[in-house]
């Protein structure tokens, strides 16, 4: 990323008197869902004639996605603040607007905190953004827009934005909020309640994706399993796959976050009839003690949790599997940290995401149970789960060795253009020598080394097929 300096703010009046293209700069912190709406914004944007920079200094508007789920939102926010401020004071008509999930938060306390803040807008605003932005140019003062839109009717059909930057995978939404209240998480708060946007919807977004030539798509929720349930007449989750698989030119189908407690048996049984289906599933458990579970309020015991597992892996022999894990969470014992410890030996995960507690304002163990693990002992366990987690990692890794598996190429690789990258469907990354006509294309490849945690392989051949490969692995 380019520094600030005084050429940078000269080239971008330069720019400006030759007519050209207004500039946006979107920062995005935080989830898959975070990463699809900066998309939407800049879509938006576009569609207003603005273009995308990379570089703050030459911006007309400067956009920070903010998540507030963990750690310290306000310092990341401060630092960034920090760091465009001066921008502003050099162009007074540059825009700094905060989005996202800790604008929704913090709402107007972001704007009397920051008083060169011109506006900050929720996720249920993202629709309104070039109305927004247009007032802000306009001198109607600074814009606040964090009202939620907790309706039936929630207007999805903005997610139908034209994309034109040629990748061949996509995120597509599902359904926004959350109804699930787990007692440490702040995303029925900041997202609202949960609505799922109408399989009709869903399917012609995932047709126009398939006709600009993208072939995996990820479904995206924050509890995709309950997808569905609460609206008449529209399918469930696992339908809604099926509805998806039979859109031409998708390839590939990838969901995310489900809660154990409300998978249903119909989508461990797509698992077995739907070669669409890729074999990874994202099943985040936070814990493997009951008494854990139970104060977190996820609806499940452990016993349940490794029964779905089973029937997953019945169901798809060589399914992959990762999940969230959450450390130090008020009074955890040794006893209940170490049953974590056993449950991720027990279900062997092929990786995991960890956190260590923290408490979100809002939230039911905010209010009620306090923050009483020190950090230390925080500390001490989340490197023990990260450290149990590696050991496990590397050896479900180095099963792949030999083995051949379709790799959806999705581009060249970011170190060395020669190469291709692209990933086999239990999610890992394989990086590989090949020519970038072959973005697109689903090839065969041999894996051939193990790096910390991507794949190093090669294009496979009649003979290399059958060396060491017992398995053929497709999607
Ligand atoms: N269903 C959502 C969950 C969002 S939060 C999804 O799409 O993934 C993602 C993860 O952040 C949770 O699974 C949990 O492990 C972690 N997390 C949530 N609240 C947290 C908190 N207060 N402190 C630390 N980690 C948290
Ligand atoms: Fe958060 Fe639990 Fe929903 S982790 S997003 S409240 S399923």
């Amino acid at each position: 990323m380019a520094e600030l300096t005084a050429d940078g703010a000269e080239g971008a009046d330069d720019a400006k008197a030759e007519g050209a293209r207004q500039k946006v700069h979107i920062r995005t912190f935080g989830c898959q869902m975070n990463e699809l709406d900066s998309g939407k914004m800049l879509r938006l944007l576009e569609g207003r004639g603005y273009e995308s920079t990379d570089e703050p200094e030459s911006a007309d508007v400067i956009l920070i996605n903010t998540c507030s789920v963990r750690e310290k939102p306000e310092q990341k926010v401060r630092s960034l603040l920090g760091r465009f401020k001066p921008l502003k004071d050099t162009n007074q008509d540059l825009i700094l607007g905060l989005c996202g999930c800790y604008a929704q938060q913090e709402g107007g306390g972001l704007l009397r905190r920051f008083p060169f803040v011109d506006l900050v807008m929720g996720p249920d605003a993202i629709p309104r953004l070039p109305g927004l932005v247009m007032d802000v140019q306009e001198g109607r003062s600074r814009q606040l827009a964090t009202e939620q839109l907790d309706r039936q009717d929630y207007p999805f059909t903005n997610d139908l934005v034209f994309r034109d930057d040629h990748k061949v995978t996509a995120f597509v939404t599902i359904q926004k909020g959350c109804d699930s209240f787990c007692s440490f998480c702040i995303v029925p708060t900041t997202r609202g309640r949960e609505v799922s946007r109408p399989a009709s919807e869903v399917v012609e977004e995932v047709r126009r994706l398939a006709g600009e030539g993208v072939a995996e798509v990820t479904l995206l929720g924050q509890n995709v399993n309950s997808y569905g349930l609460k609206r008449s007449g529209e399918p469930p989750f696992d339908e809604l796959i099926g509805l998806v698989a039979e859109v031409d030119g998708i390839q590939r189908i990838r969901f995310t976050t489900s809660n154990p407690w409300d998978l249903r048996p119909g989508l461990v049984d797509r698992f077995r009839t739907e070669p669409k289906l890729c074999s990874y599933f994202h099943l985040p458990v936070q814990s493997g003690s009951d008494s854990m579970l139970a104060r977190m309020r996820r609806r499940h015991t452990r016993a349940e949790y490794l029964d779905l597992v089973q029937a997953l892996r019945e169901a798809r022999p060589d399914i992959a599997l990762s999940t969230d894990i959450l450390v130090g969470f008020p009074g955890e014992t040794e006893e209940e940290h170490s049953e974590t410890l056993t449950l991720l030996s027990e279900v062997g995960y092929d990786f995991i995401y960890s956190f260590n507690y923290s408490p979100r304002p809002h939230t039911p163990a905010s209010r009620n149970q306090p923050d009483n693990i020190p950090k230390e002992v925080k500390q001490r366990r989340l490197r023990e789960v990260q450290d149990l987690q590696a050991t496990i990692t590397r050896e479900r890794m180095l099963a792949w060795e030999g083995k051949t598996a379709e790799v959806l190429v999705e581009g060249p690789s970011r170190k060395d253009p020669t190469w291709l990258s692209g990933r086999i469907g239990q999610n890992w990354i394989v990086n590989f020598p090949g020519s970038p006509r072959q973005v697109g294309e689903t090839i065969a490849v041999r894996i051939e080394r193990v790096l910390s945690n991507t794949f190093q392989g090669a294009v496979a051949t009649r003979d290399t097929e059958g060396a060491g490969s017992a398995l053929r692995v497709l999607n």
